[in-house]
């Protein structure tokens, strides 16, 4: 029986066609600039997003510690979100390697506004920590897939920009975002300084991210990524995924979050679960009660075959993506109502 499998959205396979245009990519040496479906990629994602150039990384924490280490001298002072990726999951990453600070907003949400920035932006001060980047996270995974308002961010960027600061977006799921609100994604990119996007997670290639922004900015990137070790070279059988990705598999997403909906849906209310947030978009996030914990419930769910992540006391993780079907999130759901009936008679 295979298992339902909604520990993330980075679980999925490349579809047959995905594989097919990965075998036939025309490759070259891509830390010589010569992997032509390299080039292709990073040009296409850049005017996509209203950027002048992009950077394939291997991952979405290179792509975002990259940028923070471009926009930052060591000594400096991040500002972002007590929850965000940035500052949780990527092993410390802004000390490590930038050298840097980090001021982070705490608030019950996980978005941020201009002026809970402004509280924590140092004055120009001989004796203070430089505030050099602002990082925001759209879609929000800890926040259960949550989106920005395009008003909100724009209204950062403005402040971003006249305060002289980095305004770097974390968009692993950014094209979540875009279709649950319908951006305009060239709008959208120019509202940062620097992008970073995911093909590996909603959109279901098998590896890689990108860095987007100015032509300079880009070619100190590319300059700091090869000292990370993330120089490759044929890359372009990965970069061929990417560009089959962007065009195949971003209207698709709201399957995604339909199905993240219903799967809400069906587990609200039911006895065991005492919250549900409602998602926005892929993330569906709940908290089970403490007589079951989340350990005990994910083994339980484990048992029934269908996978889900530990998201804190008591709390889970599913997300929806392109390799889980209408019939695999009733499963989903009649195996989570199974557990809660289980746990509430005590078996
Ligand atoms: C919001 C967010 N940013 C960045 C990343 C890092 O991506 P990667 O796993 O490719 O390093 C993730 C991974 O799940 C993520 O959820």
């Amino acid at each position: 029986m295979k298992a339902v499998d909604l520990r993330s959205d980075t679980v999925t396979k490349p579809v047959p066609e995905m594989l097919r245009a990965m075998a036939e990519a025309e490759v070259g040496d891509d830390v010589f600039g010569e992997d032509p479906s390299v080039n292709r990629l990073q040009a296409k994602a850049a005017e996509m997003f209203g950027h002048e150039a992009g950077l394939f990384c291997p991952s979405g924490t290179m792509t975002n510690q990259i940028a923070i280490q471009v926009h930052t001298r060591p000594g400096d002072e991040v500002i972002c979100h007590a929850l965000s990726h940035v500052y949780n999951y990527e092993g410390g990453g802004i000390a490590r390697n930038a050298m840097s600070s980090v001021r982070l907003v705490h608030n019950d949400n996980t978005s941020m506004t201009p002026d809970e920035i402004d509280a924590l932006v140092h004055a120009d001060s001989d004796w203070l920590a430089r505030t050099s980047t602002v990082v925001a996270e759209d879609t929000s995974n800890r926040g259960g897939g949550t989106c920005y308002d395009f008003s909100v961010l724009a209204a950062i960027s403005d402040y971003c920009k006249n305060r002289g600061l980095a305004f770097h977006v974390d968009g692993a799921r950014v094209f979540n975002a875009a279709v649950a609100k319908g951006h305009d994604l060239r709008a959208y990119g120019r509202l940062f300084d620097s992008v970073s996007i995911c093909l590996s997670k909603g959109l279901g290639a098998p590896v890689g991210s990108l860095l987007l922004g100015s032509e300079p900015f880009i070619k100190e990137a590319r300059r700091v990524r090869k000292v990370m070790g993330g120089g490759m070279r044929q890359a372009g059988f990965l970069a061929a995924a990417g560009i089959y990705a962007l065009d195949r598999h971003i209207d698709r997403l709201a399957d995604d979050h339909r199905r993240a909906e219903t799967l809400a849906e069906a587990i609200g209310g039911l006895p065991g679960i005492t919250h549900v947030i409602p998602p926005e978009t892929n993330i569906v996030i709940f908290d089970v009660v403490p007589a079951a914990g989340e350990a005990k419930f994910l083994a339980a769910l484990e048992e029934k075959g269908v996978r889900a992540v530990p998201f804190g006391k008591n709390r889970i993780r599913m997300v929806t993506h392109l390799d889980v079907n209408d019939t695999d999130i009733a499963k989903a759901a009649e195996a989570v109502e199974e557990v809660c009936a289980s746990l509430a008679g005590g078996k």
